[in-house]
């Protein structure tokens, strides 16, 4: 029934990659509804870093729910704004910080463009290779996958301009050492800003710490220091896009953090609110107040409710960053366990609890190896465990569980993993 409904009400265009039907969430489980019980390696595309349903959470947005479900910031204030407001700028160290409320991670990205042209009075916003920034006609472009996301949509927005991204496992520029591979894509971006774009007309360098989408490439550390370098020496912003990276995925509150670099400008949505939809833009107050009153805003940014939720969640990320960095080690090795079982499993790479397998035809020619992830995430399905593909081949597998995962229950879902990576390596694949 469930699926009558999805295919007669629901657009096609509107992809699902597991196909079962959720009846309740429970830290790191969910369960369908026939009650049967999986074990979440997706958390709703990174964003239940918590797991479902933290009791402190739930317990702010009942108390939340008794009061006032909207108010809009436009009209009057309201403290779950301001609070949350407040919180966040104190994420934020490298000065003093403002912070805009809004719904999505779209949404906060096309509000960091807004207010980046805005402060530089310049139109370029440059994006990389391999990133994802939302699915609006701005954030679409910036956007690198062209298929399914920007194919037959023209997504062709004046002023977004893309570089090379150093990609380690594929360099594109034929090196086959992550540095190397880094210093080159540095190398071809000074050469950019005198043939693509010149620095004086750019406005903003939009870059995820660590792509998400585009299959959780990890840069070399080299490439995103020189970026953060070139944006500071030419005085371009550096907005960091931690809509996947955020809240503690990385071990690290942001994702840039772990690289020791400074932005001007964060972008949050996913983990944020621990499920509610809630974003925000946290950025240099002289940059935040450059705007004038009135350019900024929208009817439901900032939800009460969903602020309320959020300010549990950033309260209980902060506490447990300390086990999610040695949860992260953990993770870094069993899942190197199974790249050195499989030879199907071309790389294993990740920080914190942000991991990929890259699944590939055979070790030495790299192919990329869709179908086997098409498949694998069914036979996961099927032993019960729910996973999620990435990257611009479809061939890579991300390991998102909750950022609180009890180690055993981490164990079990590798030895659900793992049955599954045996089953379809015995299934005959094209
Ligand atoms: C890095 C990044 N930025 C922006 C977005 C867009 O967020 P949303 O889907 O909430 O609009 C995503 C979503 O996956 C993302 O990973």
């Amino acid at each position: 029934m469930p699926h009558k409904l999805r295919d007669r009400y629901v657009p096609r265009g509107v992809y699902q990659v597991c196909d079962i039907v959720v009846e309740r969430g429970e830290g790191p489980y969910v369960y369908d509804s026939n009650g049967r019980k999986y074990i979440d390696f997706t958390t709703g595309i990174a964003v239940l870093n918590l797991g479902h349903r933290p009791p402190k959470v739930v317990k702010a947005i009942n108390a939340q729910v008794e009061k006032f479900l909207h108010q809009c910031i436009h009209v009057a204030d309201y403290m779950p704004y301001l609070e949350l407001a407040m919180k966040l700028s104190e994420t934020f160290k490298w000065g003093e910080s403002k912070t805009l409320l809004l719904n999505s991670g779209a949404e906060a990205v096309e509000n960091a463009v807004k207010i980046s042209r805005y402060y530089r009075g310049k139109p370029g916003i440059i994006v990389f290779d391999y990133s994802f920034h939302g699915r609006t006609l701005l954030t679409m472009s910036m956007t690198s996958k062209t298929r399914p996301y920007k194919y037959g949509f023209y997504a062709y927005t004046p002023g977004v301009i893309r570089f090379p991204y150093p990609y380690p496992y594929r360099c594109v520029f034929g090196s086959s050492s992550p540095e190397d591979c880094g210093e080159l894509a540095l190398e071809f971006f000074e050469h950019g800003l005198k043939t693509f774009i010149d620095p004086d007309e750019a406005a903003a360098i939009v870059l995820e710490p660590i792509m998400g989408e585009g299959g959780y490439i990890v840069p070399p550390k080299n490439f995103i220091k020189g970026i953060s370098k070139i944006a500071r020496d030419y005085g371009i912003l550096y907005v960091s896009d931690e809509v996947q990276t955020g809240m503690g995925r990385t071990g690290y509150f942001w994702g840039v953090e772990y690289f020791e670099v400074e932005p001007d400008i964060i972008t949050v949505g996913k983990a944020l609110a621990s499920g509610l939809p809630l974003s925000a833009v946290v950025g240099r107050s002289d940059v935040m107040d450059s705007v004038h009153m009135g350019g900024l805003g929208g009817t439901f940014g900032g939800n009460p409710v969903s602020a309320a939720a959020a300010l549990a969640t950033i309260d209980e990320v902060k506490e447990i960053l300390g086990y999610t960095r040695r949860l992260g080690v953990y993770m870094e090795r069993r899942l190197d366990e199974l790249y050195e079982k499989y030879e199907v499993i071309g790389e294993h790479r990740g920080v914190g609890a942000m991991r990929a397998l890259e699944f590939v035809k055979d070790r030495r020619g790299k192919e990329p190896y869709k179908k086997f992830v098409d498949k694998l995430i069914e036979e996961g399905v099927r032993n019960g465990i729910l996973l999620l593909s990435a990257g611009v081949y479809g061939n890579v597998i991300r390991i998102v569980p909750p950022i609180n995962i009890d180690v055993e229950v981490f164990d079990e879902g590798v030895e659900r993993l793992e049955r599954s990576i045996k089953s379809v390596l015995k299934m005959v694949l094209e």
